[in-house]
Formats: C-alpha cells, structure tokens, sequence
C-alpha cells in the first residue's frame, strides 16, 4: 500500500516553479517524478494551477497545488492498496471532480500519477518501460525529433514557426540516431555562426537566430544535414515542423507569419510548397486549433503525403483523438501527460492513435525537469516517435540519454517509426 505522498516547489528549465512529487509504498520503494509545463497551451488542456500570488514567482507559484498533493491527495491515498494504476488514477480524478482537473490541479495530478507509475514499476522490479506495458502495444525505440531551431512562443527573435526539427528515419537505431542529431546540430552552428546569426539557445535548445522567414530556416537546416555527411530525407535524416499556428492566428481568422498576411488556404499551399521543396516528413499545428474545416482541408490536402500531427487541437484527450479519427483531422496525435493530466488517460490516447491506425508522437513541453519519464512512455507505447527538444540543454538531453540507456540494455528492441 500507500505510505507517503509528498510534494515540493522546485524550478523548471525556464526558472519558472513546478512541482516534485514523491510517492512511497510499504514495501520501501519511493519514486519521484518532476511536472512539465508549457507555454504555449492548448485551450483545451487540463489546468495548470498556479498560486497567482504576486509577490511570489511573478505569481507562477505552485504551492497551492503542492499544498493539495500534502494535503488532500496523501490523506486520500496512504494506507490504501490500488489494484493497478488505472484505479488509482481513478481516485485522482474523482477526488478532483471537475472535467479539466482544476479543483486540484493538473500539475498536482500528473505528479502523482507519474511518481506512482514509477513507484509500482519499482515494486514490480522491472524499468518503468516495462511497467508501462499494454495490452496490444509493442516496445520499440522511437525515431527522436531534435528541434534544433526554435521560433514562436519558445524564443525571442522574429521567426513565427515554433519548432524546426530534425529526426533521424533512416538511423540503424537509437545510439545512431542521437549522434546524427549531434553532429547535425553542430553542422547547423557552424552554418549559423558563418552567416552572422547568433548561435543563443531557445527554451527548447535549439539556436534562435533572426531569420526573415520559415523557409529560410529550412535552407539552412538542409545544408546542415548535409555538411554533417546526412541524407536530407526519410532513409536518412528528415525534417519536421512544429509551428504552433494557434499562435499566430488573429482573430479574424487569417494567419500572420513573419510580416505576411495568410489565409487558411494560403497556408495550405503554403505547407504543399514547403513540403514540395523539402525533406519535411511532419507537420504538427499547422493551423490554428479552432481551424475545424482547415484543419479537414489541410488533411485532404496533404495527409496522403507526410504526418499531420494534432497538438493544441487534441490536448491529449482520448475523446477528442476519437471524434478526429471519425472526421478525418490529421493523422497523428502529440502526447503529452500535462495536457490530460494522468498516466491512465494518457496511455488511453496512445491506445486510441494505436487502433485506429494514427501516429502518436510522445512529447515533452517547453519547461521541463530532469525526469525522463517520458522516454519511457514511448517506449512502453511502441508508437516509434518522440521530441525532447534540441540535444543540447540538461533537461532535453536527460530524455535522450534515457533512450540511449534502454537501448544498450535491450539491444534486441527494434528502432524507428514502426509504420
Ligand atoms: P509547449 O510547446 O510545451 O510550450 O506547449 C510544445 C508544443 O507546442 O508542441
Ligand atoms: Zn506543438
């Protein structure tokens, strides 16, 4: 059973508070799990409670939500015995009542769940991986997407795509595929530097030089992958897009990138000229998450050529993930625990892409912790994708290192997308 549940403010990679929770069990296993948080949120995402204390953090504090984990939350969950973690997640949720986890906390509940998950892993003596099993889901180690470039919400030059990422397809496995991303990264800093940018860091690692607009960003990264003695393209190493477009939709429905004024089906020729001129695999939020019909255009239009991934639009939500399957919206799902807010549910959202044929890429947000949780889940998942930023950067790297770390103990585990 259930002996200690207990939370602590610390910083997250932004310098912003998150929480640590530990959870401990009879048997003296503890485990400890640290809280993401991002920036730039989906509406529909579970809630991120903070204390809005002014005079604290910017008002960013977390003590009311570590005050719920102390208080609530361990006095609802020691002394007791869970049959699995689905029914413990259970008891999160119904203790919280609401829909989006706000009584609580989001941030309050996924820490829990994932200190739990690790805890039970522990018991059972297996890696969290191998805790994090499913019925029907096969272990693999996933394709990692380092994005190397960041723009948007994540950094402060001009650039309105969000996320450039590289991701190594035609890698013979995850050791490989981590060096490609290495050395491709370092090419890219060589590429920079030559031209006059700075080579700063964004919150996710990535340079962030102030480029005019997104294709010249892939310019450069296509030299980079070259210079580094890559294959730019999906048997060597591809390129995917994050552009977080919610972010630079207006309100009157058009799309502002870098100066130019765009309507939604100018962002759709827009992405068929990019994906037409560059080895881009993947693209997540291409258009704002309220973009119902763009979104079925943008499917339609492109689906049949490269990923289109659903992020702020799906939030993680294993219902929301069912109705896209149903209208034909993109044909992959971001998964991030924050967003739904537990272990159970989140596994569920990889089940649902599973069955239903949909990629599911396993995620990260931009503020982050040494935890490497997330690794895992992918893994367990079997859904072969995966992004944790640039390699560069402690809290991105640790993902990695992770990945590279059950790799070398598990040889036999196969690499790569999976399908
Ligand atoms: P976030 O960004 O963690 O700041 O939300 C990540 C993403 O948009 O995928
Ligand atoms: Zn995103």
């Amino acid at each position: 059973h259930i002996t200690a549940v207990q939370a602590m403010e610390i910083l997250d990679s932004r310098s912003r508070p998150t929480l640590s929770v530990s959870v401990g069990l009879a048997d003296g296993n503890t485990a400890r799990a640290g809280v993401p948080s991002g920036a730039s949120t989906g509406s529909g995402e579970a809630l991120e409670l903070r204390d809005h204390d002014a005079s604290r953090y910017g008002g960013a504090g977390v003590r009311t939500a570590v005050g719920h984990v102390n208080g609530e939350i361990a006095a609802a969950l020691c002394g007791r015995d869970f049959a699995g973690l689905s029914a413990l997640d259970q008891a999160l949720i119904d203790l919280d009542g609401t829909p989006d986890k706000s009584r609580l906390g989001a941030n309050a509940i996924v820490g829990v769940s994932m200190a739990a998950a690790r805890a039970a892993a522990g018991q059972a003596g297996v890696p969290l991986w191998q805790g994090l099993a499913t019925d029907g889901a096969t272990a693999r180690l996933p394709v990692p997407h380092f994005n190397v470039l960041n723009g948007g919400a994540h950094a402060p030059n001009p650039l309105d795509f969000q996320e450039f990422m590289i991701a190594p397809l035609g890698a013979p496995g995850i050791a490989e595929a981590v060096r490609a991303g290495s050395e491709v990264y370092a090419a890219l800093r060589r590429r920079l530097a030559e031209a006059g940018h700075t080579t700063g860091l964004g919150d996710e690692g990535g340079f962030a030089p102030d480029l005019a607009e997104p294709e010249e960003a892939l310019r450069v990264i296509v030299q980079a992958i070259t210079d580094a003695g890559y294959e730019p393209g999906t048997g060597g190493v591809a390129i995917a897009l994050d552009p977080a477009a919610s972010e630079f939709r207006q309100p009157d429905g058009t799309y502002r990138v870098n100066g130019q004024v765009l309507t939604t089906s100018d962002m759709i020729t827009r992405y068929r000229q990019i994906v037409d001129e560059f080895p881009v695999w993947s693209i997540e939020d291409g258009l704002g998450e309220d973009d119902d019909t763009g979104w079925a255009e943008l499917t339609g239009a492109l689906g049949e050529r490269v990923q289109l991934v659903g992020d702020d639009n799906f939030v993680t939500n294993p219902a929301i993930i069912t109705r896209a399957v149903q209208d034909g919206i993109a044909n992959a799902a971001l998964i991030k625990l924050n967003q739904i807010g537990t272990v159970t549910e989140t596994l569920h959202a990889l089940e649902v892409c599973r069955k239903a044929g949909y990629g599911a890429m396993v995620s990260h947000r931009s503020g982050e912790t040494d935890d490497t949780f997330i690794a895992d889940l992918a893994v367990a998942s079997g859904c072969g994708r995966i992004k944790s930023g640039a390699p560069a950067r402690g809290e991105r790297v640790a993902k990695y290192n992770r990945l590279m770390e059950i790799g070398h103990r598990h040889p036999d585990l196969p690499y790569g997308l999976g399908r």
